[in-house]
Protein backbone atom coordinates (compact mmCIF):
# COMPACT_ATOMS: atom_id res chain seq x y z
CA UNK A 1 0.00 0.00 0.00
CA UNK A 2 1.73 3.20 -1.22
CA UNK A 3 1.45 6.21 1.30
CA UNK A 4 2.22 8.51 -1.58
CA UNK A 5 1.24 9.22 -5.19
CA UNK A 6 3.39 10.41 -8.12
CA UNK A 7 2.21 13.01 -10.20
CA UNK A 8 4.38 14.30 -13.35
CA UNK A 9 6.91 11.95 -11.83
CA UNK A 10 7.03 13.24 -8.69
CA UNK A 11 5.65 11.98 -4.92
CA UNK A 12 2.72 14.01 -3.63
CA UNK A 13 1.10 13.27 -0.42
CA UNK A 14 -1.60 11.01 -0.02
CA UNK A 15 -4.72 10.15 2.31
CA UNK A 16 -4.90 6.37 2.79
CA UNK A 17 -8.20 4.46 4.69
CA UNK A 18 -7.71 1.46 7.26
CA UNK A 19 -10.42 0.04 8.85
CA UNK A 20 -10.24 -2.58 11.59
CA UNK A 21 -12.28 -5.77 10.33
CA UNK A 22 -13.47 -8.83 12.34
CA UNK A 23 -12.86 -11.43 9.51
CA UNK A 24 -11.69 -15.24 9.31
CA UNK A 25 -7.93 -15.59 8.80
CA UNK A 26 -6.19 -19.14 7.58
CA UNK A 27 -3.11 -19.55 9.53
CA UNK A 28 -2.35 -22.91 8.28
CA UNK A 29 -4.05 -25.65 6.41
CA UNK A 30 -4.57 -27.83 9.02
CA UNK A 31 -6.13 -25.09 11.20
CA UNK A 32 -9.42 -24.44 10.77
CA UNK A 33 -10.31 -20.46 9.66
CA UNK A 34 -9.39 -18.45 12.45
CA UNK A 35 -11.63 -15.37 13.76
CA UNK A 36 -9.41 -12.58 13.68
CA UNK A 37 -9.36 -8.88 13.53
CA UNK A 38 -7.58 -7.51 10.38
CA UNK A 39 -6.64 -4.15 8.97
CA UNK A 40 -7.01 -3.11 5.38
CA UNK A 41 -8.65 -1.49 2.52
CA UNK A 42 -11.97 -3.21 2.57
CA UNK A 43 -12.91 -6.49 4.63
CA UNK A 44 -12.17 -8.66 1.60
CA UNK A 45 -8.82 -7.17 1.27
CA UNK A 46 -7.92 -7.43 5.38
CA UNK A 47 -5.04 -9.38 5.80
CA UNK A 48 -2.72 -10.62 8.85
CA UNK A 49 -0.55 -8.49 9.39
CA UNK A 50 -1.85 -5.81 7.63
CA UNK A 51 -0.76 -4.16 4.47
CA UNK A 52 2.56 -2.81 4.45
CA UNK A 53 2.98 0.68 4.08
CA UNK A 54 5.28 2.39 2.14
CA UNK A 55 6.34 5.99 2.13
CA UNK A 56 8.77 8.36 1.18
CA UNK A 57 10.66 10.57 2.85
CA UNK A 58 9.70 14.07 3.00
CA UNK A 59 6.01 13.28 1.66
CA UNK A 60 3.00 13.56 4.39
CA UNK A 61 1.27 10.33 4.35
CA UNK A 62 -2.51 10.78 5.99
CA UNK A 63 -4.53 8.18 7.49
CA UNK A 64 -8.11 7.75 8.31
CA UNK A 65 -8.06 4.86 10.51
CA UNK A 66 -11.41 2.95 10.68
CA UNK A 67 -13.16 0.90 13.14
CA UNK A 68 -15.65 -1.59 12.07
CA UNK A 69 -15.06 -4.03 14.82
CA UNK A 70 -17.80 -5.61 16.44
CA UNK A 71 -19.08 -4.95 19.94
CA UNK A 72 -17.88 -7.98 21.57
CA UNK A 73 -14.09 -9.11 21.62
CA UNK A 74 -13.07 -12.37 20.37
CA UNK A 75 -10.60 -12.64 23.26
CA UNK A 76 -11.28 -12.68 27.05
CA UNK A 77 -9.79 -9.22 29.12
CA UNK A 78 -9.95 -8.07 31.88
CA UNK A 79 -11.58 -5.13 33.72
CA UNK A 80 -9.55 -4.99 36.92
CA UNK A 81 -6.51 -3.34 34.76
CA UNK A 82 -7.10 0.20 33.88
CA UNK A 83 -8.67 0.17 30.96
CA UNK A 84 -10.25 1.86 27.71
CA UNK A 85 -13.87 1.22 28.52
CA UNK A 86 -16.95 2.61 26.83
CA UNK A 87 -19.85 4.04 28.51
CA UNK A 88 -22.28 1.76 26.74
CA UNK A 89 -19.87 -1.22 27.41
CA UNK A 90 -20.59 -1.88 23.53
CA UNK A 91 -17.54 -1.52 21.14
CA UNK A 92 -14.12 -2.18 21.11
CA UNK A 93 -11.37 1.25 21.43
CA UNK A 94 -8.91 0.67 19.48
CA UNK A 95 -5.73 3.64 18.39
CA UNK A 96 -3.72 2.85 16.25
CA UNK A 97 0.60 3.60 17.20
CA UNK A 98 3.21 4.01 14.51
CA UNK A 99 6.25 2.24 16.26
CA UNK A 100 9.47 4.31 16.15
CA UNK A 101 7.82 7.15 13.70
CA UNK A 102 8.95 10.59 15.07
CA UNK A 103 5.65 12.48 14.58
CA UNK A 104 2.70 14.98 16.56
CA UNK A 105 0.76 13.92 19.26
CA UNK A 106 -2.23 14.27 17.65
CA UNK A 107 -1.12 11.44 15.93
CA UNK A 108 0.45 9.33 17.93
CA UNK A 109 -1.97 6.94 19.48
CA UNK A 110 -1.75 7.94 22.61
CA UNK A 111 -3.35 5.13 24.89
CA UNK A 112 -6.58 6.91 26.09
CA UNK A 113 -6.98 8.40 22.39
CA UNK A 114 -9.31 5.10 21.50
CA UNK A 115 -12.66 5.37 19.76
CA UNK A 116 -14.83 2.30 19.09
CA UNK A 117 -17.14 1.59 15.70
CA UNK A 118 -18.08 4.97 13.53
CA UNK A 119 -15.88 6.96 16.07
CA UNK A 120 -19.41 6.44 18.74
CA UNK A 121 -17.12 6.86 21.40
CA UNK A 122 -14.00 8.17 22.41
CA UNK A 123 -11.41 7.99 24.90
CA UNK A 124 -10.26 11.15 27.05
CA UNK A 125 -7.28 12.21 24.96
CA UNK A 126 -9.13 11.53 21.61
CA UNK A 127 -8.27 14.83 19.39
CA UNK A 128 -8.63 13.57 15.64
CA UNK A 129 -10.13 10.93 12.70
CA UNK A 130 -7.07 11.23 10.29
CA UNK A 131 -3.48 10.54 11.73
CA UNK A 132 -0.87 13.02 9.72
CA UNK A 133 2.30 10.97 9.49
CA UNK A 134 5.44 13.69 8.16
CA UNK A 135 7.62 11.02 7.52
CA UNK A 136 10.53 12.96 8.11
CA UNK A 137 12.93 11.11 9.41
CA UNK A 138 15.64 8.96 8.48
CA UNK A 139 14.78 5.88 6.18
CA UNK A 140 13.91 2.83 7.95
CA UNK A 141 11.47 0.05 8.97
CA UNK A 142 8.71 1.34 11.46
CA UNK A 143 5.48 -0.67 11.98
CA UNK A 144 1.68 0.05 13.25
CA UNK A 145 0.11 -1.53 15.86
CA UNK A 146 -3.07 -1.10 18.12
CA UNK A 147 -2.40 0.73 21.46
CA UNK A 148 -5.97 1.11 23.00
CA UNK A 149 -5.63 1.49 27.08
CA UNK A 150 -5.51 -2.55 29.05
CA UNK A 151 -6.38 -3.56 25.30
CA UNK A 152 -3.23 -3.59 23.67
CA UNK A 153 -2.37 -7.03 24.20
CA UNK A 154 -5.71 -8.77 23.20
CA UNK A 155 -5.76 -6.41 19.76
CA UNK A 156 -2.70 -7.44 18.86
CA UNK A 157 -3.23 -11.08 19.72
CA UNK A 158 -6.36 -10.67 17.47
CA UNK A 159 -4.73 -9.59 14.52
CA UNK A 160 -4.00 -5.73 14.81
CA UNK A 161 -0.46 -5.69 13.43
CA UNK A 162 1.25 -3.92 10.11
CA UNK A 163 4.59 -3.08 8.57
CA UNK A 164 4.93 0.87 7.36
CA UNK A 165 8.68 1.65 5.19
CA UNK A 166 9.84 4.95 4.75
CA UNK A 167 12.41 5.13 1.80
CA UNK A 168 14.54 7.64 1.05
CA UNK A 169 15.61 6.52 -2.02
CA UNK A 170 18.41 9.65 -2.80
CA UNK A 171 20.72 8.11 0.33
CA UNK A 172 19.35 4.13 -0.18
CA UNK A 173 19.96 3.60 -3.43
CA UNK A 174 23.70 4.13 -3.70
CA UNK A 175 24.02 1.05 -1.24
CA UNK A 176 22.68 -1.55 -3.42
CA UNK A 177 21.16 -3.56 -1.48
CA UNK A 178 18.42 -6.28 -2.53
CA UNK A 179 15.39 -4.45 -3.60
CA UNK A 180 11.99 -4.84 -5.14
CA UNK A 181 8.85 -6.98 -3.72
CA UNK A 182 10.37 -10.05 -4.43
CA UNK A 183 13.53 -9.72 -2.64
CA UNK A 184 12.84 -6.99 0.24
CA UNK A 185 10.38 -8.05 2.39
CA UNK A 186 9.12 -7.75 6.06
CA UNK A 187 8.94 -11.24 7.98
CA UNK A 188 6.14 -10.09 10.71
CA UNK A 189 7.24 -12.89 13.76
CA UNK A 190 4.64 -14.28 16.53
CA UNK A 191 3.36 -16.94 18.42
CA UNK A 192 -0.06 -17.98 18.30
CA UNK A 193 -1.82 -20.68 20.15
CA UNK A 194 -5.09 -22.13 18.64
CA UNK A 195 -8.58 -24.10 19.82
CA UNK A 196 -9.09 -27.26 17.72
CA UNK A 197 -12.38 -25.11 16.26
CA UNK A 198 -9.45 -22.74 14.94
CA UNK A 199 -9.71 -19.85 17.23
CA UNK A 200 -7.34 -18.53 18.95
CA UNK A 201 -6.67 -19.33 22.17
CA UNK A 202 -5.57 -17.35 25.28
CA UNK A 203 -5.93 -18.27 28.72
CA UNK A 204 -9.29 -16.87 30.17
CA UNK A 205 -8.23 -17.41 33.69
CA UNK A 206 -5.54 -15.28 35.70
CA UNK A 207 -2.44 -15.98 37.79
CA UNK A 208 -4.15 -14.23 40.50
CA UNK A 209 -7.44 -15.12 39.72
CA UNK A 210 -8.80 -13.76 42.97
CA UNK A 211 -7.16 -9.98 42.25
CA UNK A 212 -7.00 -10.50 38.26
CA UNK A 213 -9.69 -12.88 36.95
CA UNK A 214 -8.17 -12.40 33.37
CA UNK A 215 -4.26 -10.94 33.40
CA UNK A 216 -1.46 -13.12 32.71
CA UNK A 217 1.82 -11.72 33.08
CA UNK A 218 2.98 -13.10 29.63
CA UNK A 219 1.06 -15.00 26.84
CA UNK A 220 3.33 -17.30 25.24
CA UNK A 221 1.45 -19.27 21.83
CA UNK A 222 2.78 -22.67 20.76
CA UNK A 223 2.90 -22.04 17.01
CA UNK A 224 5.22 -19.16 15.56
CA UNK A 225 3.70 -17.18 12.81
CA UNK A 226 5.46 -15.02 9.86
CA UNK A 227 3.35 -12.87 7.99
CA UNK A 228 0.16 -14.67 8.79
CA UNK A 229 0.80 -18.48 8.34
CA UNK A 230 2.54 -20.78 10.95
CA UNK A 231 5.73 -22.00 10.22
CA UNK A 232 5.73 -21.62 6.42
CA UNK A 233 7.98 -22.27 3.83
CA UNK A 234 9.65 -19.77 1.15
CA UNK A 235 11.07 -21.06 -2.20
CA UNK A 236 14.28 -18.40 -2.68
CA UNK A 237 16.51 -18.25 -5.70
CA UNK A 238 20.25 -18.42 -4.86
CA UNK A 239 21.56 -14.80 -4.08
CA UNK A 240 20.76 -11.81 -1.50
CA UNK A 241 17.99 -11.23 0.11
CA UNK A 242 17.16 -8.50 2.69
CA UNK A 243 14.75 -8.71 5.11
CA UNK A 244 12.91 -6.50 7.80
CA UNK A 245 12.70 -8.95 10.83
CA UNK A 246 9.94 -7.57 13.22
CA UNK A 247 9.08 -9.12 15.93
CA UNK A 248 5.57 -8.74 16.61
CA UNK A 249 4.72 -10.93 19.48
CA UNK A 250 3.51 -10.39 23.13
CA UNK A 251 6.06 -11.79 25.06
CA UNK A 252 8.61 -13.85 23.31
CA UNK A 253 11.94 -13.03 22.45
CA UNK A 254 13.22 -14.95 19.46
CA UNK A 255 17.22 -16.12 19.20
CA UNK A 256 16.99 -16.38 15.36
CA UNK A 257 19.94 -18.57 13.55
CA UNK A 258 20.07 -20.85 10.67
CA UNK A 259 20.57 -24.63 11.44
CA UNK A 260 22.60 -24.84 8.28
CA UNK A 261 25.24 -22.02 9.57
CA UNK A 262 23.83 -18.93 6.81
CA UNK A 263 24.83 -15.83 8.64
CA UNK A 264 22.88 -12.54 8.35
CA UNK A 265 24.41 -9.45 7.35
CA UNK A 266 22.82 -7.09 9.81
CA UNK A 267 22.48 -3.30 8.55
CA UNK A 268 19.61 -1.70 10.26
CA UNK A 269 18.10 -1.87 13.90
CA UNK A 270 14.64 -0.69 14.69
CA UNK A 271 14.09 2.44 13.05
CA UNK A 272 18.12 2.99 11.68
CA UNK A 273 20.68 1.49 10.02
CA UNK A 274 23.69 0.91 11.35
CA UNK A 275 27.24 2.74 10.50
CA UNK A 276 28.48 -0.96 9.10
CA UNK A 277 27.30 -3.52 8.37
CA UNK A 278 28.28 -6.88 10.90
CA UNK A 279 28.00 -10.73 10.54
CA UNK A 280 26.31 -12.40 13.04
CA UNK A 281 24.85 -15.86 13.37
CA UNK A 282 22.53 -15.36 15.85
CA UNK A 283 20.26 -12.67 16.84
CA UNK A 284 17.87 -11.90 19.69
CA UNK A 285 15.07 -9.69 19.27
CA UNK A 286 12.71 -9.07 22.00
CA UNK A 287 9.16 -7.79 21.21
CA UNK A 288 9.23 -4.59 19.39
CA UNK A 289 12.67 -4.97 18.04
CA UNK A 290 13.62 -5.05 14.44
CA UNK A 291 16.47 -6.41 12.85
CA UNK A 292 16.86 -5.21 9.05
CA UNK A 293 19.15 -7.81 7.39
CA UNK A 294 20.66 -9.25 4.61
CA UNK A 295 20.68 -12.98 3.78
CA UNK A 296 23.65 -14.35 0.93
CA UNK A 297 21.63 -17.56 -0.29
CA UNK A 298 24.65 -18.28 -2.69
CA UNK A 299 26.47 -18.91 1.01
CA UNK A 300 24.33 -22.15 1.27
CA UNK A 301 25.90 -25.67 1.54
CA UNK A 302 22.32 -27.30 1.53
CA UNK A 303 19.40 -26.83 -1.00
CA UNK A 304 17.16 -25.72 2.04
CA UNK A 305 17.29 -24.28 5.89
CA UNK A 306 15.43 -23.93 8.41
CA UNK A 307 15.17 -20.32 10.28
CA UNK A 308 15.49 -21.58 13.73
CA UNK A 309 15.05 -19.95 17.47
CA UNK A 310 16.53 -20.82 20.86
CA UNK A 311 15.47 -17.94 23.51
CA UNK A 312 13.86 -19.47 26.58
CA UNK A 313 10.57 -17.91 27.32
CA UNK A 314 10.37 -15.36 29.28
CA UNK A 315 13.55 -14.52 28.35
CA UNK A 316 16.30 -15.11 30.00
CA UNK A 317 15.49 -17.78 32.75
CA UNK A 318 12.04 -19.29 31.49
CA UNK A 319 11.87 -22.45 29.80
CA UNK A 320 13.54 -23.91 26.70
CA UNK A 321 11.68 -23.64 23.44
CA UNK A 322 10.74 -27.51 22.20
CA UNK A 323 11.14 -28.67 18.96
CA UNK A 324 7.78 -27.40 17.50
CA UNK A 325 8.41 -23.61 18.75
CA UNK A 326 12.24 -23.45 18.15
CA UNK A 327 11.06 -22.96 14.50
CA UNK A 328 10.32 -20.32 12.80
CA UNK A 329 10.18 -20.86 9.31
CA UNK A 330 11.86 -22.82 6.21
CA UNK A 331 13.44 -21.65 3.08
CA UNK A 332 13.61 -23.90 0.13
CA UNK A 333 16.92 -22.63 -2.02
CA UNK A 334 16.84 -22.86 -5.41
CA UNK A 335 19.80 -25.29 -7.11
CA UNK A 336 21.16 -22.60 -9.50
CA UNK A 337 23.83 -19.73 -8.61
CA UNK A 338 22.65 -16.56 -9.76
CA UNK A 339 24.87 -13.23 -10.29
CA UNK A 340 23.19 -10.61 -7.82
CA UNK A 341 25.67 -8.12 -7.99
CA UNK A 342 27.14 -5.70 -5.77
CA UNK A 343 28.54 -6.66 -2.51
CA UNK A 344 27.03 -5.33 0.72
CA UNK A 345 28.78 -1.79 0.93
CA UNK A 346 31.43 -1.58 3.94
CA UNK A 347 29.93 1.32 5.01
CA UNK A 348 26.02 2.33 5.35
CA UNK A 349 24.62 5.32 6.90
CA UNK A 350 26.19 7.69 9.40
CA UNK A 351 24.25 9.45 11.96
CA UNK A 352 26.05 11.62 14.82
CA UNK A 353 27.42 9.81 17.82
CA UNK A 354 25.29 10.32 21.24
CA UNK A 355 27.06 13.45 22.69
CA UNK A 356 27.15 12.85 26.52
CA UNK A 357 27.90 16.57 27.43
CA UNK A 358 24.85 17.59 25.42
CA UNK A 359 22.64 15.58 27.86
CA UNK A 360 20.03 18.14 29.49
CA UNK A 361 19.30 15.79 31.98
CA UNK A 362 19.49 12.73 33.97
CA UNK A 363 16.76 10.39 34.69
CA UNK A 364 16.60 7.25 36.51
CA UNK A 365 13.79 4.74 35.65
CA UNK A 366 13.28 1.85 38.02
CA UNK A 367 11.33 -1.10 36.69
CA UNK A 368 9.38 -3.16 39.44
CA UNK A 369 7.28 -5.89 39.80
CA UNK A 370 4.58 -6.86 42.35
CA UNK A 371 3.26 -10.63 43.75
CA UNK A 372 0.41 -11.64 45.18
CA UNK A 373 0.70 -14.09 49.12
CA UNK A 374 0.62 -16.77 46.50
CA UNK A 375 3.64 -15.46 45.06
CA UNK A 376 2.60 -14.48 41.29
CA UNK A 377 2.68 -11.42 39.95
CA UNK A 378 -0.25 -8.98 40.06
CA UNK A 379 1.06 -5.88 37.93
CA UNK A 380 4.27 -4.25 37.05
CA UNK A 381 5.19 -0.47 37.58
CA UNK A 382 7.40 1.72 35.95
CA UNK A 383 9.01 4.17 38.77
CA UNK A 384 6.65 2.73 41.32
CA UNK A 385 3.76 4.83 39.43
CA UNK A 386 0.52 4.14 38.01
CA UNK A 387 0.21 5.29 34.43
CA UNK A 388 -2.80 7.97 36.11
CA UNK A 389 -0.16 9.45 38.14
CA UNK A 390 0.83 12.45 37.09
CA UNK A 391 3.90 12.59 34.39
CA UNK A 392 6.91 12.96 36.04
CA UNK A 393 9.34 12.96 32.56
CA UNK A 394 8.97 15.85 30.54
CA UNK A 395 11.80 16.61 28.71
CA UNK A 396 12.70 19.62 26.36
CA UNK A 397 11.77 19.29 22.62
CA UNK A 398 15.40 19.64 20.67
CA UNK A 399 17.19 17.81 24.09
CA UNK A 400 18.94 14.85 24.77
CA UNK A 401 19.04 12.85 28.00
CA UNK A 402 20.65 10.30 29.89
CA UNK A 403 18.12 7.87 31.37
CA UNK A 404 19.34 4.76 33.82
CA UNK A 405 16.75 2.20 33.28
CA UNK A 406 17.00 -0.10 36.83
CA UNK A 407 15.65 -3.64 36.18
CA UNK A 408 14.89 -4.88 39.45
CA UNK A 409 12.76 -7.74 38.03
CA UNK A 410 13.73 -11.28 37.04
CA UNK A 411 12.72 -10.85 33.65
CA UNK A 412 13.98 -8.86 30.74
CA UNK A 413 12.09 -6.09 29.29
CA UNK A 414 12.23 -4.18 26.38
CA UNK A 415 12.08 -0.21 26.63
CA UNK A 416 10.47 1.40 24.17
CA UNK A 417 10.25 5.32 24.27
CA UNK A 418 8.01 6.72 21.45
CA UNK A 419 8.95 10.23 19.62
CA UNK A 420 12.78 9.26 20.85
CA UNK A 421 15.87 7.95 19.64
CA UNK A 422 18.47 6.22 22.04
CA UNK A 423 21.79 4.88 21.88
CA UNK A 424 22.78 2.33 24.82
CA UNK A 425 25.77 3.52 26.44
CA UNK A 426 26.17 0.65 29.35
CA UNK A 427 25.22 -2.08 31.34
CA UNK A 428 26.16 -2.38 34.35
CA UNK A 429 25.07 -5.22 37.26
CA UNK A 430 24.03 -4.52 40.40
CA UNK A 431 25.21 -5.72 43.36
CA UNK A 432 23.13 -6.81 46.21
CA UNK A 433 20.56 -6.09 44.56
CA UNK A 434 17.92 -7.33 47.04
CA UNK A 435 19.14 -4.68 49.42
CA UNK A 436 19.03 -1.92 46.71
CA UNK A 437 15.27 -3.72 45.67
CA UNK A 438 14.23 -3.41 49.58
CA UNK A 439 15.20 0.29 49.43
CA UNK A 440 13.93 1.44 46.32
CA UNK A 441 10.38 -0.01 47.04
CA UNK A 442 9.92 1.57 50.08
CA UNK A 443 11.52 4.86 48.81
CA UNK A 444 11.46 4.75 45.50
CA UNK A 445 14.58 7.34 45.14
CA UNK A 446 17.85 5.68 43.52
CA UNK A 447 20.15 8.51 44.33
CA UNK A 448 18.61 7.77 48.00
CA UNK A 449 19.02 4.77 47.58
CA UNK A 450 22.46 5.86 46.78
CA UNK A 451 22.40 3.44 43.46
CA UNK A 452 26.41 4.12 42.90
CA UNK A 453 26.95 2.57 45.87
CA UNK A 454 25.10 -1.06 43.86
CA UNK A 455 25.84 -0.23 39.90
CA UNK A 456 30.01 -1.39 40.48
CA UNK A 457 29.44 -5.57 39.05
CA UNK A 458 30.20 -6.11 35.66
CA UNK A 459 29.57 -4.36 32.63
CA UNK A 460 28.46 -6.01 29.82
CA UNK A 461 29.56 -4.99 26.35
CA UNK A 462 26.78 -3.99 23.96
CA UNK A 463 26.74 -5.74 21.10
CA UNK A 464 28.46 -4.75 18.07
CA UNK A 465 24.92 -4.38 15.89
CA UNK A 466 23.10 -2.39 18.50
CA UNK A 467 25.88 0.57 19.10
CA UNK A 468 23.41 2.05 16.81
CA UNK A 469 20.31 4.73 17.08
CA UNK A 470 17.27 2.27 18.34
CA UNK A 471 13.73 2.77 19.63
CA UNK A 472 13.70 -0.20 21.68
CA UNK A 473 16.01 -2.35 23.55
CA UNK A 474 16.42 -5.24 25.84
CA UNK A 475 16.91 -4.09 30.23
CA UNK A 476 18.85 -6.70 31.34
CA UNK A 477 17.31 -7.93 34.88
CA UNK A 478 19.72 -6.90 37.45
CA UNK A 479 21.50 -4.49 35.86
CA UNK A 480 21.66 0.03 35.30
CA UNK A 481 21.39 -0.22 31.24
CA UNK A 482 22.31 3.84 30.63
CA UNK A 483 20.84 5.21 27.40
CA UNK A 484 21.04 8.53 25.89
CA UNK A 485 17.58 9.78 24.39
CA UNK A 486 17.81 12.28 21.80
CA UNK A 487 14.14 14.19 21.28
CA UNK A 488 15.34 15.72 18.02
CA UNK A 489 15.87 14.33 14.30
CA UNK A 490 19.14 12.42 14.28
CA UNK A 491 19.52 12.85 10.50
CA UNK A 492 19.89 16.64 10.42
CA UNK A 493 20.05 19.35 12.81
CA UNK A 494 16.65 20.57 11.38
CA UNK A 495 14.07 20.75 14.27
CA UNK A 496 10.38 19.15 14.41
CA UNK A 497 8.26 19.92 11.97
CA UNK A 498 5.78 19.39 14.84
CA UNK A 499 4.70 20.88 17.73
CA UNK A 500 5.92 18.29 20.28
CA UNK A 501 4.42 19.99 22.98
CA UNK A 502 0.96 19.48 22.46
CA UNK A 503 -1.75 17.03 23.96
CA UNK A 504 -2.13 14.35 24.54
CA UNK A 505 1.58 13.97 24.55
CA UNK A 506 3.61 10.79 24.00
CA UNK A 507 4.41 7.19 26.55
CA UNK A 508 6.91 4.99 27.13
CA UNK A 509 6.56 1.22 28.28
CA UNK A 510 7.77 -1.88 28.33
CA UNK A 511 6.59 -4.00 24.84
CA UNK A 512 6.23 -7.08 26.63
CA UNK A 513 2.36 -6.23 25.90
CA UNK A 514 1.14 -8.05 29.00
CA UNK A 515 3.30 -5.89 31.37
CA UNK A 516 2.54 -2.81 28.98
CA UNK A 517 -1.01 -3.13 29.83
CA UNK A 518 -0.52 -3.73 33.88
CA UNK A 519 0.83 -1.23 33.57
CA UNK A 520 4.31 -0.50 33.02
CA UNK A 521 4.07 2.60 30.78
CA UNK A 522 4.43 5.87 31.90
CA UNK A 523 3.46 9.27 30.45
CA UNK A 524 5.83 11.48 28.37
CA UNK A 525 5.27 15.28 27.70
CA UNK A 526 7.46 17.83 26.38
CA UNK A 527 8.28 21.60 26.72
CA UNK A 528 9.59 24.14 24.92
CU1 LIG B 1 5.19 -0.46 19.61
CU2 LIG B 1 4.08 2.25 22.43
O1 LIG B 1 4.60 0.87 20.99
CU1 LIG C 1 8.09 -5.88 30.82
Amino acid sequence: LKGFDIVNGLPVSKTLKIGMFHKKWKFHRDIPSTPVFAYGTYKDTATVPGPTIETRHGIDTYVKWQNHLPSKHILPWDPTIPTATPTTKKGIPTVVHLHGNIGEPESDGHADAWFTARFQERGPTWTKKTYHYYNNQQPGNLWYHDHAMGLTRINLLAGLIGAYITRHPEIEAPLELPYGDEFDRPLIVFDRSFRTNGSLFMNSTGNNPSIHPQWQPEYFGDAIIVNGKAWPRMIVRRRKYRFRIINASNARFFKFFFTNGLRFIFVGSDSVYIERPVMLNEILLAPSEIADVIVDFSESKSNSTILANDAPYPYPSGDPVNGANSKVMKFVIKEQTEDDKGRVPDKLIKYPSPDLSSASATRYIAMYEYTSDIDEPTHLYLNGKSFEEPVTEIPKVGTSEVWNVINLTEDNHPLHIHLGLFVVLDQTELVNVDEFRNCMKKINDAIKCQISKYARGKNMEVLEHEKGWKNVYKMTPGFVTKILVRFSYIHSNASYVFDATAEPGYVYHCHILDHEDNVMMRPLKFIK
